[in-house]
């Protein structure tokens, strides 16, 4: 794989912004249940620059989406329940603006102070947004004076916001956006050896690119999630009534051919837990080998396979994981990824570095019970870190960098 060509990017600490109107877009897609945030992250990424930006005076313009509402107006995806965690993080007033774009937006902004923020509604409601429309993009650009790319997890996306504004203000990337590419780029380009990559989920489909782009930089790479039953199909091992893409297994053998070429060690679940049923969960037994019995389901790694994988992540000096490698939202499925959780804690704890990328994986560590701050760094990007990973150059900085 050729390396990326490097992209000449503004940072926000190089820009002149004392006192002015700036503009940030922000990726505060955060998980909500009736009103309430369920992980505030994303939002808690990007304290350090709007930080920055108060303490310089300015006026600090939030921009945002919040799931995908289509392009209209849905209550269920307005960003204002927001409002509050934004102004307690950061310690500023907050003013919600109900439109991103025209009369009302402009109200809101001409409302507040220098050293106040805005939080302008949900970006999505408008159709423009993901057609990257630059009249569009032209209404919010006169929302602010100069523009800061701080939303790391949408910088996959070609939208009015993440890219046809930057062909109407000054723009420059924020401290959020600076850190995840500086992790991600290390341990692509420079990472210390042995570099472990762990890639579960349930789709070999989802992560094809991703796996052929880490056969070019990993030692090692550990499969698990109903990904792996895939490639034990592709080995003519049994996987009873387990998940697996039949249409995948030819490319599941590729990588397996690939990983031998490349003299990657391509480690496989040598035993899995498995169940009748899936919502029978008292059912769960522990497999002899990594054939799968007929007519059981493989939900989660099994105990010989977690002291494997165990063992291969301490000694590993750079870990990548996205996505557990069991359905380990099911208390009762979730001792694999609990498992990985707890070797990566550890492994960085004697000075191994650590990356985490997607929103599941994430979720992993909390049911794991380990702090995000026991792994080097979490990413806030799962769609753009694996973008990233796959060797793609990112929409949202091309447009930046132009
Ligand atoms: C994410 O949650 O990964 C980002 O906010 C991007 O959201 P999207 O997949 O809806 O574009």
């Amino acid at each position: 794989m050729e390396n990326k060509p490097v992209l000449k990017l503004a940072r926000v600490q190089d820009m002149d912004l004392a006192n002015k109107t700036v503009l940030v877009r922000v990726d505060y897609n955060v998980p909500l249940k009736e009103g309430v945030i369920k992980d505030d992250s994303r939002i808690r990424g990007t304290m350090k620059t709007v930080k920055y930006l108060l303490e310089k005076n300015c006026k600090v313009v939030l921009i945002a989406h919040l799931g995908r509402p289509k392009g209209k107006v849905d209550p269920k995806y307005t960003l204002e329940p927001l409002i509050g965690r934004v102004s307690e993080l950061m310690g500023a007033k907050t003013h919600f603006g109900k439109d991103c774009a025209g009369p009302e937006a402009e109200k809101a902004v001409a409302g507040a102070k220098n050293g106040e923020i805005v939080l302008l509604e949900n970006l999505r409601y408008h159709p423009e947004e993901e057609k990257n429309d630059e009249a569009f993009a032209s209404q919010l650009a006169k929302l602010g004076e100069v523009f800061v790319q701080e939303a790391f997890g949408a910088l996959h996306r070609a939208h009015a916001s993440t890219s046809a504004i930057t062909k109407f203000l000054p723009g420059c990337i924020g401290f959020l956006v600076q850190k995840e590419l500086e992790f991600l780029d290390k341990a692509m380009q420079n990472p210390a050896r042995p570099f472990l990559a762990i890639i579960g989920g349930s789709k070999v489909s989802d992560k094809i690119q991703v796996l052929y782009s880490l056969l070019e930089k990993t030692d090692s790479l550990i499969i698990g999630g109903a990904m792996a039953y895939t490639f034990l199909a592709a080995q003519s091992t049994n996987i009873g009534n387990s998940l697996f893409e039949e249409d995948k297994i030819e490319e599941a053998k590729k990588i397996i051919l690939k990983a031998h070429e490349k003299n990657v060690e391509l480690l496989l679940p040598a035993d899995h837990r498995v169940v009748d049923a899936i919502e029978n969960t008292s059912s769960v037994e522990t497999t002899s080998s990594m054939a799968i019995p007929d007519g059981k389901i493989g939900i989660d790694i099994g105990p010989r396979t977690e002291a494997a994988f165990a063992e291969k992540i301490k000694t590993a000096k750079t870990i990548f994981w996205n996505g557990p490698v069991g359905i380990f939202e099911t208390p009762e499925y979730s001792h694999g990824s609990v498992s990985i959780a707890e070797a990566v804690a550890q492994a960085t704890a004697k000075g191994s570095i650590s990356i985490i990328g997607g929103g599941d994986t994430v979720s992993a560590l909390k049911t794991a019970k380990v702090d995000k701050s026991a792994v080097s760094h979490c990413s806030t990007g799962g769609g753009a870190s694996l973008e990233f990973i796959e060797g793609k150059q990112l929409p949202g900085l091309i447009a930046l960098s132009k």
